[in-house]
C-alpha cells in the first residue's frame, strides 16, 4: 500500500515516520500544497492508494495576527490535495482538530454541532469541507502535544481528551490503513490539561483558566465510541 504523507517534518509528522510504515514524504520544498499544479502533478507521479494529510500551518497567534499563510495552506492547500483525489481511488485521510466543537461542554461526538474557537480551527473547518468532496475520505479530530510537557504550569479547569503525539501517532496510523470512513475522534481519556501534563511532568504546577485573560474553551473533550467500537 503506498501512502504518501504531508507535513512530515511537524511534530506529527515525524512521530508517524518513526513507526516503520513506509511512506512517501515530500519535504516543503519538493512539495508545497500551496502550488495546486504542483499538488496535481506530484499525486498523479506518485498513485498513493492513502494520502495522510498533516500538513497545516498551526501557530494559532501567528495566524490571528495575520491569516493568509492559514488561508493559503490550510484551506487552498488541502483543498489543492482534495482535488487531485478527484476522480481516483485515492484515500484522503484528513488531520482536523477538537478545537471545530464549541467546547462547552465536552464528551463531543463526531456528528455534534460544531463551532470552532478559533480562527486556526476555522480554517482547519474549511478544510474538512473540501476533504468531504472525496469520496473515500477519513476526517480525523483529535487533539496531541509533544512527547514531553516543558511548561512550568498547566490549567486545571481545562478539559479535553490531548494526548501525547507518540500516543497519538499510532492510533491516526491505524485509522489511516483501517476502513472508516467519515469523520473519527482519536485522543486519550477525558482529563484536565494539568492532569495530562503531570504524566510527563510531576513538577508541573495547577494554573487556572478561569480569570486568565486567555479566550480558550474549557472543555473539547471527544467521545471515543466510534474509535473504539471499529474492529479493524
Ligand atoms: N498539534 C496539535 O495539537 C494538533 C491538534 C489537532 C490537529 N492538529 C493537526 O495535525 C496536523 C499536524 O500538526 P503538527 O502539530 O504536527 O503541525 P506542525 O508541527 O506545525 O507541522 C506542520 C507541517 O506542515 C508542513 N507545512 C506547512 N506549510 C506547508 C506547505 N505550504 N506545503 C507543504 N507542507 C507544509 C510543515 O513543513 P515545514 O516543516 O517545512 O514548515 C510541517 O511539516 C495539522 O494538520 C494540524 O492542524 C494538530
Amino acid at each position: 500500500m503506498r501512502i504518501l504523507l504531508t507535513g512530515g517534518s511537524g511534530l506529527l509528522g515525524t512521530e508517524i515516520l518513526k513507526l516503520g510504515t513506509e511512506l512517501l514524504a515530500p519535504k516543503r520544498k519538493d512539495l508545497d500544497i500551496r502550488d495546486a499544479s504542483a499538488v496535481a502533478a506530484y499525486v498523479a507521479d506518485a498513485a498513493p492508494d492513502i494520502i495522510l494529510h498533516a500538513a497545516a500551518a498551526t501557530n494559532n497567534r501567528d495566524i490571528e495576527a495575520d491569516p493568509t499563510e492559514a488561508l493559503d495552506v490550510n484551506i487552498k492547500g488541502t483543498a489543492n490535495i482534495a482535488r487531485a483525489c478527484l476522480g481516483t481511488e485515492i484515500r484522503l485521510v484528513y488531520v482536523s482538530t477538537d478545537y471545530v466543537y464549541k467546547g462547552d461542554r465536552g464528551n463531543y461526538a463526531e456528528t455534534d454541532e460544531l463551532l470552532p474557537s478559533n480562527l486556526y480551527a476555522w480554517t482547519k473547518l474549511a478544510g474538512e469541507a473540501a476533504v468531504r468532496a472525496v469520496p473515500n475520505h477519513l476526517i480525523i479530530r483529535t487533539s496531541f502535544g509533544a512527547s514531553r510537557f516543558d511548561y512550568p504550569q498547566a490549567f486545571a479547569d481545562k478539559w479535553s481528551s490531548k494526548d501525547y503525539v507518540d500516543l497519538i501517532a499510532p492510533k491516526i496510523l491505524k485509522a489511516t490503513t483501517g476502513t472508516a470512513r467519515g469523520v473519527l475522534n482519536i485522543g486519550g481519556p477525558r482529563r484536565t490539561i494539568h492532569d495530562y501534563a503531570a504524566k510527563r511532568n510531576p513538577d508541573v504546577k495547577k494554573a487556572r483558566l478561569s480569570g486568565s485573560s486567555l479566550d480558550s474553551p474549557v472543555d473539547t473533550s471527544l467521545n471515543l465510541e466510534k474509535w473504539e467500537s471499529l474492529d479493524d
